[in-house]
């Protein structure tokens, strides 16, 4: 097991720079996510750690230990896909033997491990079948189950359920967590789905261009996002936005006034935040209802408002139907304030 360090860590392809800044450390043991949308450089971050890409500039350590100069084999990692990489023309026994196989452990060593695994995995009753012969999910149980037998110091996992339809996607993710909780193996995982990074991990780190814009625990990112991309990025349903100008005397944002001379923002609202109810019983705010959305648990309002289409959460139990009025409040302390030219949060 290790902690993971990263410092002043660059990687340009040619003259362009694809990621840059990376300095901080992941602690050892941690479950690490870096999420972002496709393209921002996550993958090439996690080739640098694996070492199946060079850094431009900077050194990666594993514990006191820069590995720059390491190829993947002496690094001691374990890489689990989207795609899952099996060999097809293996046994599921054999394919997850086989990174003891390399090693040359004897047989009942392999086998005492395989039989361990398999039942951690649930493949207890798949192992003489080949690969074809399984579904997506179990698949990518053999991968994560050849990536486990070797005892890694480090697991890296890039998109690994990705390639899975949504339900198994949300189990797997399940054991996935249940997994590292037994293993306590440091873990550094790569998704573009914002909900799976904030479910699973310890620690997430928001990339976007290639920079990491906020590093926290979910919770702490999703509660304070520290600039309008982060807000607009975790967070489902997605948050409202809307141009505003702050006024002088709201107490609850004098602090912005008095920092700054202008006053044109970015307001952000969580459409958690925002109860919308059919009767009027002493809102300061009303809006035509555009559209409902139940998810079993929750119905969600679309309303237009000054011009502007805000979604909030219809308060249990009412009636609110397209087309009518719905009445709200704005709760002040759960407004995201950001900076209008250079979308950096304002409030605290
Ligand atoms: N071998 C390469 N040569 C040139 N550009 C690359 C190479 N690999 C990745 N890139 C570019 O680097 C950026 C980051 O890619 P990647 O790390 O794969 O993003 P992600 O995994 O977040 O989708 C992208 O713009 C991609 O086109
Ligand atoms: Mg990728």
């Amino acid at each position: 097991m290790a902690k993971i360090k990263f410092q002043g860590v660059e990687k340009r392809f040619g003259d362009v720079v694809v990621v840059e800044d990376l300095d901080f450390t992941i602690a050892d043991r941690e479950f690490f996510t870096f999420v972002g949308p496709s393209g921002c450089g996550k993958s090439t971050i996690l080739n640098m750690i694996a070492g199946l890409a060079d850094l431009s500039k900077g050194t990666i350590y594993f514990d006191e230990t820069p590995v720059n100069g390491l190829s993947p084999g002496e690094r001691d990692i374990s890489m689990v896909f989207q795609s899952y990489a099996l060999y097809p023309h293996m046994s599921i026994y054999e394919n997850i033997a086989f990174p003891l196989r390399v090693k040359k452990q004897s047989a009942e060593v392999i086998d005492a491990e395989i039989k361990k695994l398999a039942t951690l995995l649930g493949l207890e009753t798949l192992l003489q079948r080949k690969p074809r012969e399984l579904s997506g999910g179990q698949r990518q149980r053999v991968a994560l189950g050849r990536a486990i037998i070797r005892r890694p110091r480090v697991f890296l996992m890039d998109e690994p359920l990705s390639n899975l339809d949504a339900r198994l996607r949300i189990e797997m993710r399940a054991e996935l967590k249940k997994l590292h909780e037994n293993l306590q193996i440091t873990t550094v995982y790569v998704t573009h789905d914002q909900e799976e990074a904030m479910v699973l991990s310890d620690r997430i780190a928001v990339v976007y261009q290639g920079k990491i814009q906020q590093c926290g625990h979910p919770m702490e990112v999703y509660a304070r996002p520290m600039n309008l991309f982060v807000a607009n990025f975790i967070g489902s349903p997605q948050i409202n936005v809307i141009d505003g100008s702050l006024l002088k005397g709201l107490p609850a944002f004098d602090h912005v006034l008095k920092r700054f001379e202008y006053v044109d923002v970015v307001c952000g609202m969580r459409p958690t935040d925002l109860i919308f109810s059919a009767q009027n019983d002493g809102a300061t705010l009303e809006g035509e209802v555009l559209l409902l959305e139940e998810t079993g648990s929750d119905t969600w309002v679309d309303m237009l408002w000054k011009g502007v289409k805000i979604k909030g959460r219809a308060r249990s139990g009412e009636e609110i139907v397209p087309g009518g009025r719905a009445f709200f409040d704005i709760p002040i302390d759960k407004v995201h304030l950001f900076d209008k030219d250079n979308k950096q949060r304002l409030s605290f």
